[in-house]
């Protein structure tokens, strides 16, 4: 039985992955660390939050007392790592954060699990952990760049982040490898393409455009809406994360995606069809800041080395996803009010008005 120590897990991926958990992998006992930020939301798990062998513990993964003391408590076996500021426009309005919770924050976790972990924790050479303990770091495509209109992404494709976010989840990546190479500590590094699904924060571009659509409101597409994304069911990330989790080696890197590139606009067109909405809501707006023009993830050594695959194809999962948000409008109303009600404000109003 692990002892999982699920950072993030108030945030999209981090909360389905739990009631992922939950649904497939009961009998393990997860601790929710999350300091809930702005993206955090426990009205997610609301449903789940008494269950036997789950817990929830309001704590910042740049502190490292209180790391220590979680890893302790829970006597923690695994840990998926979750936590960090995620959304990069936020990154180029206000790097900073990024660069504390997303390599400082996955650095003191590391240290943490070192030392719980470690057989002889005060000894600088000791290689030796106990049996059966993993640290997962859920990491991005974002981290290769962009690409041009061929190839993909391998797992060894040069790092070549553009963005604050991805310059500092690759920072993050490096260490990981660092604590793997030099300490001997079981590492994983997942690299996935962009989710979708349910409980996403509405400042991500499909609950964005699905909320603005049933508002009415304009979807504001960035320069030509011609960049191409490689969309994954939320679902499908989570299987994947808890194979790398049980089946991974050691000290590898796994890419995750399930090959199905689309341009923003015809995601938008497709939501604005599903909706029954119309198509002069479109607004094109000013392009983001060194806006990556496309990513492509190659899931060759995942699917053939762990056996992993999809199960979701784009047209069910969009279906899927735009009716949750058309069934659960109580969610994205409370989402919506306070601190993301200013920063849509400050994105996006400059943009309409021009
Ligand atoms: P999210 O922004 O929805 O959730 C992030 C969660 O982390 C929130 O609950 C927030 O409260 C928490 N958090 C932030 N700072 C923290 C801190 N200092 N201490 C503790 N908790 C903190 O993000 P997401 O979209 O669910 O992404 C989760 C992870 O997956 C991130 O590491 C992201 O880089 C990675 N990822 C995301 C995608 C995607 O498409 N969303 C794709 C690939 C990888
Ligand atoms: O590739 C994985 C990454 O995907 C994750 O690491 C990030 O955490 C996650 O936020 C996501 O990054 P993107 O920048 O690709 O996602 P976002 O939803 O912000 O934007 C998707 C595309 O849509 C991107 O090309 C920018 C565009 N866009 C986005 C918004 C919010 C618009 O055209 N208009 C918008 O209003």
């Amino acid at each position: 039985m692990m002892h999982l120590l699920v950072t993030g897990g108030a945030g999209f991926i981090g909360g389905n992955f739990i009631r992922w958990m939950k649904k497939n992998a009961p009998e393990h006992l997860i601790v929710n660390v999350d300091a809930l930020t702005y993206a955090g939301n426990l009205e997610s798990l609301s449903d789940i939050s008494e269950d036997e062998g789950y817990r929830f513990v309001r704590a910042d993964i740049r502190d490292r007392t209180k790391m220590e003391e979680i890893f302790k408590t829970f006597d923690i076996t695994h840990v998926v790592n979750f936590a960090a500021e995620s959304h990069v426009d936020r990154s180029i309005v206000d790097p900073e954060v990024f660069l504390t919770t997303n390599i400082i924050g996955t650095q003191v976790l590391l240290d943490a699990a070192k030392k719980h972990w470690n057989l002889a924790p005060d000894d600088k050479y000791s290689r030796d952990y106990r049996e059966n303990v993993k640290f997962l770091q859920v990491s991005t495509d974002e981290v290769y760049g962009a690409l041009g209109k061929e190839g993909m992404f391998s797992e060894t494709t040069p790092l070549s982040p553009n963005s604050p976010y991805s310059a500092a989840k690759a920072s993050a990546d490096l260490i990981c490898r660092a604590y793997s190479e030099t300490f001997g500590l079981p590492v994983n590094i997942t690299r996935c393409s962009n989710n979708y699904g349910p409980f996403q924060f509405p400042e991500k571009l499909i609950p964005l455009m699905i909320h603005n659509c049933i508002k009415g409101k304009s979807l504001p597409v960035y320069g030509d809406g011609m960049q191409i994304r490689d969309w994954l069911h939320v679902s499908d990330h989570c299987s994947a994360i808890y194979t790398v989790l049980t089946r991974g080696t050691s000290g590898e890197v796994y890419n995750i995606g399930g090959n199905n590139e689309r341009a923003n606009i015809d995601i938008v067109k497709l939501i604005i069809k599903t909706l029954g909405a119309k198509e002069e809501l479109i607004t094109y707006v000013k392009d983001r800041p060194g806006h990556d023009r496309r990513y492509a993830i190659d899931n060759t050594k995942i699917t053939t080395q762990l056996g992993w695959s999809p199960s979701y194809t784009f047209e069910n999962g969009m279906a899927e996803t735009i009716a949750w948000y058309q069934n659960n409008a109580s969610w994205m109303e409370h989402v919506l009010s306070g601190e993301y009600a200013d920063y849509y404000e400050r994105m996006y109003a400059p943009s309409f008005e021009s």
